[in-house]
């Protein structure tokens, strides 16, 4: 036999352009692509169909400890969704409570992985910046293949002061390490929510209420000064609407290593769709919240001209009818107490498809590249990952652009009581999801083993080369002049 497997007569959709080409894949990964010739072990006839490098989804909260409410998805039900969504690598979040030692956490959280179908990586989650974290931890984590940290400028109890901010900027810059940020004015939303349960509006659907877009565009335009001030490559998380992507382009046009992502929750949700009967809003409070028809129509805009390059799912489930999940502080509790956070990993591809490809708001390669080629590009794990072309991984989605499917939780496998999605009519599915060659996902039903996945250890890359450029010709991350 020529090839362990041979997927014939498809449309091969690369972040590029799109051709029809059969995709030759040994011993995990790709070895050929073009008009083939050869016999193989198993062919995959894709007549009719895309294939397409598997989803890369750098944005994924799975089996977090947590003090208070629970997340419902480990890495085992976790990657049976992302599999049953057609993403192949997810990027989850090593975190630490304050406190603990960040090595203690990544130790912990390679077990807690272990378990995965699909391929991941870690991002590192500050919330305590001690020296003894910044200065004994972080230079070994990074280089042990962590090269991303997250920080939160909002959240009681895991949010750092803009003083702690720069402490971590300063690390990551010393250790190439990519910053990525959930930007949100901490005391605005904080006394926002105040007012708002003080004067008994405490439903679900005044969450959008105490967390208004200025209070995202001046975390985003805040930390961007940062992180120019300091010369450090940062990506702001979630952006979800005009005035925060505004701030990315205004970033971007300086020439600086700014990267904004999106979630397809902001491209298809608004503030009013929390306005539900009883607690049921509860089921899309999120943070940064939803905005309006206006914001949507911008992030595909800015989508469109390569400003907002990443597409991610922001995934991080709580059950909804439960003490531990959205009813935390039961159906009475004010939204101020709601958990913030959805599930999203298997929906990501099949909702950005149909509202992108199917309706002719982008093209297939643009829709490639916004779920697969640009995150992976972005986190270092470009070309292994996010490509299909001899030498990568042999992680593909075969994708039947014409296929419908009726959002359920059942179709989400995932470990929550709900989707955001119920009852949404897909156009545009996987079929079949194969990781490093092995199939995990075969029309409609999640086939592969846990522990297929393996941990993807990141060297240093292009992205997160700093600039050079400090605001004087002072360089204070290493105290020198330049
Ligand atoms: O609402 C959200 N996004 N919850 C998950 C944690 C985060 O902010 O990313
Ligand atoms: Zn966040
Ligand atoms: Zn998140």
């Amino acid at each position: 036999m020529d090839y362990d497997l041979l997927i014939r007569g498809g449309t091969v959709v690369s972040s590029q352009d799109m051709a029809k080409a059969d995709v030759a894949i040994s011993g995990g990964q790709i070895v050929a692509v073009g008009a083939l010739v050869g016999s193989a072990r198993e062919v995959i006839d894709a007549s009719g169909m895309f294939v397409m490098p598997g989803g890369v989804d750098t944005h994924v909260h799975l089996a977090q400890p947590s003090r208070g409410p629970e997340m419902c998805d480990d890495f085992g039900t976790g990657s049976a969704s992302a599999a049953a969504g057609g993403t192949t690598t997810v990027v989850c979040f090593a975190w630490q409570g304050k406190g603990e030692s960040l090595a203690e956490v990544v130790k912990d959280y390679h077990q807690r992985a272990r378990q995965s179908m699909v391929d991941y990586a870690f991002h590192l989650t500050i919330t305590d910046a001690t020296p003894a974290v910044l200065d004994q931890e972080l230079p070994s984590l990074v280089e042990e293949g962590n090269r991303s940290i997250k920080v939160f400028m909002t959240y009681d109890g895991v949010r750092l002061d803009d003083a702690a901010v720069i402490r971590v900027l300063a690390a990551a810059r010393r250790n190439k390490a990519l910053v990525c940020v959930h930007a949100e004015h901490h005391d605005l939303i904080s006394w926002m929510g105040e007012q708002l349960v003080a004067a008994g509006l405490t439903a679900p659907k005044y969450h959008p209420w105490g967390k208004p877009m200025i209070a995202e565009r001046e975390a985003v335009n805040r930390i961007v000064a940062l992180a120019e001030a300091l010369d450090v490559p940062i990506q702001v998380f979630h952006v979800s609407g005009k005035q925060s992507a505004e701030e990315i382009a205004r970033a971007q046009a300086r020439g600086l290593k700014v990267w904004g992502e999106t979630c397809v929750h902001y491209l298809t949700l608004v503030a009013e769709d929390l306005d539900k009967p009883g607690f049921e809003g509860a089921k899309l409070v999120f943070g940064p919240p939803a905005r309006t028809k206006a914001d949507q129509e911008a992030l595909w805009d800015y989508m469109r001209r390569g400003i907002i390059e990443v597409i991610s799912s922001d995934h991080a489930p709580t059950r909804y009818d439960d003490p531990k999940g959205k009813k935390f502080a039961g159906e009475d509790g004010p939204f101020t107490q709601i958990p913030n956070g959805i599930p999203g990993l298997a929906a990501r591809l099949p909702v950005l498809f149909t509202e992108g490809v199917t309706k002719g708001r982008i093209d297939p390669p643009t829709f490639v590249r916004l779920v697969s080629t640009n995150p992976a590009k972005l986190v270092g794990l470009h070309p292994k990952k996010g490509a299909i072309a001899p030498g990568s991984d042999a992680d593909v989605v075969v994708w039947d652009p014409k296929k419908t499917v009726t959002l359920t939780n059942a179709v989400m496998h995932h470990g929550g009581d709900y989707t955001p999605y119920e009852g949404y009519q897909a156009t545009g599915y996987p079929i079949r999801v194969l990781v490093r060659g092995v199939t995990v996902f075969d029309d409609g039903k999640v086939v592969g083993k846990a522990g297929h996945g393996k941990y993807l250890a990141r060297a240093p890359y292009e992205k997160i080369t700093p600039l050079g450029r400090f605001p004087t010709p002072f360089n204070p991350v290493d105290r020198k002049i330049v």
